[in-house]
Parts: structure tokens; C-alpha cells; sequence
């Protein structure tokens, strides 16, 4: 049991919490599915990327999937090899390919046919060669939440399998570019395997269209989207999950590549925010609480389910919004949801946090973000202090005419 009144009065609230053994034995349970096989789970930094997580996982000889530069600079930063580093995303700056193609990573993921020009050009013009794979978009629905869906044709993400089949035919003539890898990934929070599985058929069929053409990739990326139990979810096991992938890669043999985020930290996270006041308008219960919006957008931005533990409290729940102290009605962690009567400075524990929680914060309204803290084997740690306001200022302040 997690003490969170100690951790609440040691660190203070709002506050992240995280449970790191429990993303230790997420991620041994991926690794273990995928075993006897050969395979590399990459992290996808994006989910939460907290430097001394992303430390976490590269101790345990996890590899990074990252969508900035600034990522990439985070896993190599944290001891994550540079050949167990992917680059991904729909926009990359010029400066941010350079630097890939520097760093040496495994390979960039492009993801349009104008994408795969600039990685050539500039890889030509440094004389170098850059490794490269095709993000497909294999125009499936994944039946999840339209905000996190990608594997549509109505998405930005990646390309339709006729355009993939032309940009591997001009990699493979371009000096300058190597292509290794072929990547797609449909969504996040997927509870289907149906989905999944024909997306990597169909992805698989390309790729043994292109071994007809010479064009031999070794790395079948799978990418991320793996869906946890926020409330009654019925979720995929690991084991499920990769026979439903290699049994579509018979006859390849390609390392299978898979960029968890979710899976591995969402149910590891806590998010306590301590009640500030009861209040009624009209027939309508409100708790607000010292946490917001700025700190976790889930609820606001998807109708995010979070479990909500009133921590020791008992009597009889009754529907309340609980609310946070910005500025906007969309600023809620919950609604109508039962709790009993709180009072000033009682915690609240919102669960499955630890994934696009802190990493979707922002300061809006001048609220500093939130401490985050670590567990790890009983002991507690700061692994990031509370944003102070002359932190918030910073890179505004010297810009002020008095
Ligand atoms: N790989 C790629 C290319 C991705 O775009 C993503 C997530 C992942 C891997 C990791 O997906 P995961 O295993 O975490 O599902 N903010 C949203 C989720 C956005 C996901 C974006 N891409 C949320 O709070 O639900």
C-alpha cells in the first residue's frame, strides 16, 4: 500500500506519483511475450518523459521511440543507445533531421514522400547516409477515440501503401538513404486486436512485395497503442498481442519493433490533488480541488475516465464535479462522480495517471507544474521539484520595459 497522505505532506500537492516497480513488471511482461523472438521494445518517451524514467526503462535495455529532437537529446541523455533510438513524427524541423542523422539513431521514421526528399537531401549534402523507415497508414479504424486515432486515411499520419511502395523504390535507388524499417501505427488505447492484427497483414504483405523488389527491411515496427484498464476495459494481453503479430510475419525474418507508452507507465501514475472547498450552485455539487486542467488535460480533452480515490473518507457519496481552479468550465478531472462529503486538505488520488499526464501540462493560468516523485522498491524520491512562478517567468522577464 502507498502511504499517499506521507507523500502528499512531504512533497506537497497537486502532485505525480510514480509506482516504478510496477512499470518494471510491465515492462518484463511485454518483453517476455515477445521472447525467443527477436524484438526491441522502444519506449515511446511521449507518454511520460520524466528523465529519470525514461532512465528507468533504458536501465532495463529498453530502446526510445521519439518525436522531437529534444526526445532524442532525453534517451541518449538517460543512457539509451543510440541504435535503440526511432524517430518519428509527421513534422520534422531540418535541424531536427540533422541532428538524427548526427546522433547516428536507428533509423528516422518519415512518414510523407516531401519528408523523404529533405531526409535525402541532407543526408547527400553531409555525405552520410541515413537510415529510414516508412510509416504506413494502413487506413484501418481502430476503433478507439478519434483524438488518438492515426491509422485512417482522414489522419495526418503516415502514407497510403502505393506511395510507401514508391518511396521505397527511390530510398533503395538513393545513394544517400538507407531503408531498413517499416512502421505503422494505428492508435492508442486500442482494447481490439482485430485491428491491429489486420493492419500488420497488410503491412506485411508490402513488405514482402518490396523483398520481391530487392528491397529487404529488417525491422517490422509495430508501433504503440496498446489500451490499459482505466475503468471496466477489457484489454489485450501482452501474450495475445504478439502471436497476433508474428503469425502475420511468416516466412520474414525481421526483428519486430514495439513503441509502448501507455502499457508501460499509465497505471503506474498517480495524480493527488488535495480539496480546497464544497461548494453548490443551484443543485450542483462541485469539490475543487488544487489540481487542474494545466496539470492533467485527459479529462478535459478526451472525457478521460480517472479513478478517483477519496482517500479514507466514508459516509455517503453523492454526484460531484470535481473541478480545478482555472478558468474555464472544460476545466474539470471529473464529473458527476460519487464522492462523500470533503472537507478542506483531504486527498484526493486520481489513478492511471502516470501516462500523458504531466507530459500534457502546461502553465496556463500561471500555475506552476507539479512535483513528480518516484517509488521505487519502498522508497520515495523527487525525480522533477515544483515549477516555481520565477521559473514560469523566465523567458518573459528580461523583456519587460519598466
Ligand atoms: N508510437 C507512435 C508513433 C505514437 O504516435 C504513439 C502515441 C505511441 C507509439 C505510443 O502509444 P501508446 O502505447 O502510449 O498508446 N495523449 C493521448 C495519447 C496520444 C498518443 C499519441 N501517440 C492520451 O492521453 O490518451
Amino acid at each position: 500500500m502507498i502511504d499517499f497522505h506521507a507523500l502528499a505532506e512531504k512533497f506537497e500537492t497537486p502532485l505525480y506519483v510514480y509506482d516504478f516497480d510496477y512499470m518494471a513488471s510491465q515492462f518484463e511482461a511485454l518483453k517476455e511475450a515477445f521472447r525467443g523472438r527477436k524484438s526491441l521494445l522502444a519506449y515511446a518517451v511521449k507518454a511520460n518523459s520524466n528523465l529519470s524514467v525514461v532512465r528507468h526503462f533504458a536501465k532495463m535495455g529498453s530502446g526510445a521511440d521519439c518525436v522531437s529532437i529534444g526526445e532524442v537529446r532525453r534517451a541518449l541523455m538517460c543512457g539509451v543507445p543510440k541504435y535503440r533510438i526511432i524517430f518519428s513524427g509527421v513534422g520534422k524541423r531540418d535541424e531536427e533531421i540533422v541532428e538524427a542523422i548526427d546522433a547516428d539513431i536507428l533509423y528516422i521514421n518519415v512518414e510523407s514522400e516531401a519528408e523523404l526528399m529533405r531526409v535525402e537531401t541532407i543526408a547527400a549534402s553531409k555525405n552520410k547516409v541515413a537510415r529510414i523507415s516508412v510509416r504506413v497508414n494502413p487506413n484501418i479504424d481502430p476503433q478507439t477515440h478519434p483524438y488518438i486515432s492515426t491509422g485512417l486515411h482522414a489522419n495526418k499520419f503516415g502514407v497510403d501503401l502505393e506511395s510507401a511502395k514508391r518511396m521505397y523504390i527511390r530510398a533503395k535507388n538513393a545513394p544517400s538513404l538507407e531503408p531498413v524499417g517499416i512502421h505503422f501505427h494505428i492508435g492508442s488505447q486500442l482494447t481490439q486486436l482485430s485491428p491491429i492484427r489486420e493492419s500488420a497483414e497488410i503491412v506485411a504483405d508490402l513488405v514482402r512485395s518490396l523483398a520481391a523488389l530487392k528491397i529487404e527491411l529488417k525491422f517490422f515496427d509495430i508501433g504503440g497503442g496498446l489500451g490499459v484498464r482505466y475503468k471496466e476495459e477489457q484489454t489485450i494481453a501482452p501474450y495475445e498481442y504478439a502471436q497476433a503479430i508474428l503469425s502475420t510475419l511468416t516466412g520474414l525474418d525481421m526483428t519486430v519493433v514495439c513503441e509502448p507508452g501507455r502499457f508501460l507507465t499509465a497505471n503506474a501514475g498517480y495524480f493527488l490533488t488535495k480539496v480546497l472547498y464544497e461548494k453548490r450552485n443551484g443543485d450542483k455539487r462541485f469539490v475543487v480541488v488544487d489540481g487542474a486542467m494545466n496539470d492533467l488535460i485527459r479529462p478535459s480533452l478526451y472525457n478521460a475516465y480517472h479513478h478517483v480515490n477519496a482517500l479514507g473518507k466514508t459516509g455517503e457519496a453523492s454526484a460531484a464535479d470535481i473541478v480545478g481552479p482555472v478558468c474555464e468550465s472544460g476545466d474539470f478531472l471529473a464529473k458527476s462522480y460519487p464522492l462523500p462529503m470533503m472537507a478542506h486538505n483531504d486527498l484526493l488520488v486520481l489513478e492511471s495517471a502516470g501516462a500523458y499526464g504531466f507530459g500534457m501540462g502546461s502553465n496556463y493560468n500561471t500555475r506552476g507544474r507539479s512535483a513528480e516523485v518516484a517509488l521505487e522498491r519502498g522508497e520515495a524520491r523527487l525525480i522533477r521539484r515544483r515549477e516555481s512562478y520565477e521559473e514560469i517567468i523566465a523567458n518573459e522577464k528580461e523583456f519587460l520595459e519598466l
